[in-house]
C-alpha cells in the first residue's frame, strides 16, 4: 500500500460469461461490496457494460471497459470510443492489456494514444505493462517496465488519476506469481519513475490465498484480477484482504 492512496481492486473478466452469468456475478458482487476499505472495480466483456452499468448504480462499484480506440467516432468497424464507455456510466478503462499486445500487436505509441483518447473522454485509463519469462530470466524486467511506461502514458496520466498495472505476462492465468521481494522491487522502481499519486495495481494470479501478502507489500496500491474475478466470492475475499 501507498499512505494516502486508496486500494483499487478491479476485475478483469476478459472474454468470459454468457449474459445471464455477466448478470449473477454484478448482482454477486454488488450484494458484497458494503463495508470494503478498497474500492471496487468491474470489467466485463463489451457487450455487457451497459446492463452492469445498470446494476452497479448506486451501489459505489465502478463500472470499467477492457479496450477503447483512438478515435472519438467514425469508420472504425468493431471498435468502441471512450466516449462510449463514458455514456454508458463507465469510469475507467484496462489498455494495453499483455494479451490486446499479443493479440492484436498494440504498441506502446497505440497504448499511449489510446490513453490519451481515454482521458480526453473523462475516462480513467488503467495501463498495463510487463515483462515476458524470457526478459525475466534475462534481468531486464526492470528495464523492460521502465521503457513500456515511458512509451505507453501520455501528459497528463498523473493528473487524470491514471492507474498502472504491473502484470508480468509469465504470471497471467499460470498459477506463478513473482516472489514478494521481485513484486516491490518492481513497484519501487514504478514508483520511482511516476511519482507518489499514481496508483499501482499488481496482476497475474492473484488469488484469495496471495493476495494479503501481496497488498501489503509497498508501493503495491490494489490488484487487477482475472480468473479469480470470475468468482463473486473469491474476488471478494480479495477486496477484503486489500483492508
Ligand atoms: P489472472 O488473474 O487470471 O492471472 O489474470 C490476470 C490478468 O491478466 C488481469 O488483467
Amino acid at each position: 500500500m501507498t499512505p494516502g492512496i486508496r486500494p483499487l481492486i478491479a476485475g478483469n473478466w476478459k472474454m468470459n460469461a454468457s449474459a445471464r452469468e455477466a448478470v449473477d456475478l454484478a448482482q454477486a458482487v454488488r450484494a458484497g461490496a458494503t463495508g470494503l476499505a478498497a474500492e471496487l472495480l468491474v470489467c466485463p466483456p463489451f457487450p455487457y457494460v451497459a446492463g452492469v452499468c445498470g446494476l452497479m448504480a448506486g451501489s459505489g462499484v465502478a463500472v470499467g471497459g477492457q479496450d477503447c480506440h483512438t478515435a472519438v467516432k467514425g469508420a472504425h468497424t468493431g471498435d468502441v470510443a471512450a466516449a462510449m464507455l463514458k455514456d454508458l456510466g463507465a469510469a475507467y478503462v484496462i489498455l494495453g492489456h499483455s494479451e490486446r499486445r499479443a493479440d492484436h500487436g498494440e504498441t506502446d505509441a497505440l497504448v499511449r494514444a489510446k490513453a490519451a483518447a481515454a482521458i480526453a473522454a473523462g475516462l480513467v485509463p488503467i495501463v498495463c505493462v510487463g515483462e515476458t519469462l524470457a526478459q525475466r530470466e534475462a534481468g531486464q524486467a526492470e528495464a523492460v517496465v521502465a521503457a513500456q511506461l515511458s512509451g505507453s502514458l501520455p501528459e497528463g496520466f498523473e493528473a487524470a488519476g491514471g492507474v498502472v498495472a504491473y502484470e508480468p505476462v509469465w504470471a497471467i492465468g499460470t498459477g506463478k506469481v513473482p516472489t514478494e521481494a521481485d513484486i516491490a522491487a518492481l513497484h519501487a522502481a514504478m514508483r520511482a519513475q511516476l511519482g507518489a499519486k499514481t496508483r499501482l495495481l499488481y496482476g497475474g494470479s492473484m488469488k484469495p490465498s496471495n493476495a494479503q501478502a501481496i497488498l501489503a507489500l509497498a508501493n503495491v496500491d490494489g490488484g487487477l484480477i482475472g480468473g479469480a474475478a470470475l468468482v463473486a466470492a473469491d474476488f471478494l475475499a480479495i477486496a477484503k484482504a486489500a483492508g
